[in-house]
């Protein structure tokens, strides 16, 4: 295996950090590995806002699913879909203007603009996963910064066609940590050729079996098997509920309106 290869295999989540700052060096490093992400159309549709503060992290590790470790990290990065800087240069250059002139119709921004952002956003993310990594930091995601759309923006001063779509929590290795490498499932049950393939009963059994031993029994859901636990757990549990609603309230800004008109545009 080569390096690279090396540093993905490594990589955990890392959610307890060693007590010192991030040095600037390897911040420079991380920034450098995400600007040199690949970036659709090479137009850099996301931003990145650096969280040292430590009443800002206090505050993130409440409104992200009431996770105290996060309030340790020294270092948390909000990963942005940012189409409002786009926008906001369309705004200033006359495009609008442009589109009259010469009968091009102007269009705000829509759900397309949103995807392919989320996209720019956590490619640069992942980049700086594997780079912190290599450079013997540790980094975990927070799925959660997606929930409490209305506070997040207005803790981070997020304008309209901004939505944080990833939040990484960075900080060096503690001296004495063990790095758990947890498991995933095989390539046969998602790695398919050509066509897309559609798991049986038996198939899926075989593939979470291994999940299946794992859990506890008797439990406090009352689940009776790994589905049953997970949906507790994650798919139908509060957050995700909040996760949905914060979603469907930030996607009202993201309906395109009447371009020609649209004030926010
Ligand atoms: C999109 C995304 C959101 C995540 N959100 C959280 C989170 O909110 N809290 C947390 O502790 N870990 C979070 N994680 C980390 C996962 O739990 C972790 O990647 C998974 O359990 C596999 O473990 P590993 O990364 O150590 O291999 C998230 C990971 C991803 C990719």
């Amino acid at each position: 295996m080569n390096e690279t290869l090396k540093t993905i295999e490594r990589r955990t989540s890392l959610r307890r950090y060693k007590d010192v700052a991030i040095k600037e060096e390897d911040l420079e490093l991380l920034l450098y590995a995400a600007q040199r992400a690949p970036t659709a159309g090479n137009m850099m549709l996301y931003s990145i806002l650096l969280i040292r503060d430590q009443h800002t992290k206090d505050v993130l590790s409440k409104t992200c699913d009431n996770q105290p470790f996060i309030a340790k990290a020294p270092l948390v990065m909000v990963f942005l879909a940012d189409v409002q800087r786009w926008f906001d240069y369309y705004r200033v250059s006359e495009v609008k203007e442009f589109c009259l002139r010469t009968g091009l119709e102007f269009r705000g921004p829509n759900l397309g603009d949103l995807f392919i952002s989320v996209s720019d956003a956590l490619i640069a993310a992942q980049n700086v996963v594997i780079a912190a990594e290599s450079l013997g930091i540790g980094s975990c995601y927070i799925g959660d910064i997606m929930e409490n759309y209305e506070t997040h923006r207005e803790l981070l001063d997020l304008p309209e066609y901004v939505f944080p779509i990833a939040m990484l929590c960075l900080g060096y290795y503690p001296d004495d940590y063990k790095p758990i490498v947890r498991h995933r499932f095989e390539h046969q049950y998602f790695v398919f050729e050509e066509k897309y393939h559609r798991l049986n009963e038996e198939e899926l059994t075989a593939m979470f079996a291994q999940l299946e031993a794992s859990i506890p029994q008797p439990n406090k859901y009352g689940a009776e098997n790994a589905a049953q636990y997970t949906f507790a757990r994650k798919t139908g549990a509060a957050f995700s509920c909040e996760m949905d609603r914060s979603i469907r309230k930030a996607m009202e800004n993201w309906q395109g309106g009447n371009p020609l008109v649209d004030q926010h545009v």
